[in-house]
């Protein structure tokens, strides 16, 4: 499907070369004929409502000054307000964090939480930073930003290299420039400013959960399945660590110091300590080294791509030998690649689904901050399972109707719902 021709394109962006933003514009293509009278405002959804770009200077600890380029983009809230991570990459351009805000607005959608999509992010490698140097550039870059968020107006989390603690500096940063302690204004704070039990391992835990219920459609059983994940970072970690407590073998890990294999399945508990002491998987004595192309050529019932995005592409799908993709990371799929994965039979769990879940615990913290009052572990894993097993299971339901893949169900499922909401609400003025 030709990315370009087909598209109105704001005069921001180079046709020639869309990035990430175009491979959303194709998966939006998809669904338009799935949308009925509601393809009459798809529109709405290959434009950002809203894309700040933002000069964030800070003094380095040397004297000098250095200057970063910082993004908001709110790409719909016409179902509740902008959610979505702060990235700090030296890769990040505008193309990037409006696809990655529009997929906010379809996976808030598809999980139905009451929430438009957002996302934020600073062109940067913010290990080149001292401590202190990333904490101005946070605090400047959330005052910069500070014009459009807002508990009820948008939401920001951790992303990619942004953890609690970059919270807490926006937290205290945005507080300042209110007057008043505002807890609600960012998701995935430590706990002890209101953040949730259960946040850090929410999106892991989605993953294994959609992963059981997907087990259960293509008949295999967890307790005896294989499994390899790309990312040994919060999200593949964690998931790869629940598979393994559910008898799973963890047969190979790649991240960005190296691939690990093991046949007879790795020991995930001394990798996630490996990892934790050495700051990756590299050299890990547990298993073999594995070229990083064969990786993903392993025949096994689970992959798991948790680290970044267009990993599986026209280069290596069609060698792709696992029964099921559930997508930790953000668009770890070509719309090309796709297309050959659902020809091989490959079942995908998209991204907008599979890693709803740090989201989903998101919206649990918001809502305890907003009460003051805050649920136990148990209590927030409940939920956060439930809400994903309703998910997969009316995701899946729309894909046996229409039969399409789930990728294409969930956005029919999320764009509906979003454009339900622009309908009723018409156009202001
Ligand atoms: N953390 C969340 O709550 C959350 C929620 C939804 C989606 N995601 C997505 O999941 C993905 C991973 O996020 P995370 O929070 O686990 O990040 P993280 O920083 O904890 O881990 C990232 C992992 O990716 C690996 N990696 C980086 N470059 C690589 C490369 N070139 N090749 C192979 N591996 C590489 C790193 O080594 C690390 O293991 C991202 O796409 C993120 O957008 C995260």
């Amino acid at each position: 499907m030709s990315q370009t021709p087909t598209h109105a394109l704001p005069s921001y962006l180079n046709a020639e070369d869309l990035g990430p933003w175009g491979n959303y514009l194709q998966q939006v293509d998809r669904v338009t004929p799935y949308l009925g009278s509601l393809s009459r405002w798809v529109e709405t959804l290959k434009r950002p409502k809203r894309s700040l770009i933002v000069d964030v200077p800070i003094e380095l600890d040397n004297g000098t000054i250095a200057h970063f380029e910082g993004y908001r983009v709110q790409h719909n809230v016409s179902r509740g307000p902008g959610k979505g991570g702060v990235r700090f990459h030296q890769d990040v351009t505008l193309s990037e964090v409006m696809a990655l805000a529009a997929w906010m607005s379809v996976k808030n959608a598809a999980v139905n939480l009451p929430y438009g999509g957002a996302k934020g992010g600073i062109r940067v490698d913010p290990r080149k930073l001292s401590a202190s140097e990333l904490e101005r550039m946070t605090r400047r870059y959330t005052s910069e930003i500070g014009v459009i968020i807002g508990p009820s107006k948008d939401i920001p989390a951790p992303d990619v290299n942004t953890n609690a603690q970059t919270m807490a500096w926006m937290m205290d940063t945005y507080s300042m420039n209110e007057g008043a302690t505002a807890t609600g204004v960012v998701t995935g704070k430590p706990i002890a400013l209101g953040g949730s039990l259960g946040r850090v391992e929410a999106t892991g835990r989605g993953v294994f959960v959609v992963a059981c219920e997907a087990a259960r459609d293509q008949n295999i059983d967890v307790s005896k399945a294989r499994v390899v994940v790309q990312g040994f970072g919060n999200v593949g970690g964690t998931a790869a660590r629940l598979f393994h407590e559910a008898g799973a073998k963890v047969i190979a890990a790649q991240d960005h110091t190296g691939t690990v294999h093991n046949p007879a399945g790795l020991d995930v508990h001394k990798l996630l300590s490996h990892v934790s002491q050495t700051g990756g998987v590299g050299g890990f004595s547990g298993g073999q080294a594995l070229d990083k192309n064969e990786f993903w050529t392993l025949e096994t019932e689970f992959l798991i791509p948790a680290a970044l995005e267009s990993q599986i592409t026209l280069d290596n799908a069609a060698k792709v030998r696992a029964k099921i993709v559930v997508e930790g990371a953000n668009g770890p799929t070509t719309p090309e690649a796709d297309d050959i994965l659902a020809e091989n039979g490959v079942y995908v769990v998209p991204d907008v689904l599979a890693n709803a879940g740090g989201v989903t615990v998101s919206y649990f913290e918001w809502v305890q901050d907003f009460s003051s009052f805050f649920w136990s572990e148990d209590e927030i894993n409940q939920r956060l399972e439930r809400l994903m097993r309703e998910a997969y299971a009316s995701v899946a339901q729309v894909a046996r109707e229409h039969k399409v893949t789930l990728r294409t169900a969930a956005f029919i499922v999320a764009c509906t719902r979003i454009l339900q909401a622009r309908q009723v609400r018409g156009l202001y003025p």
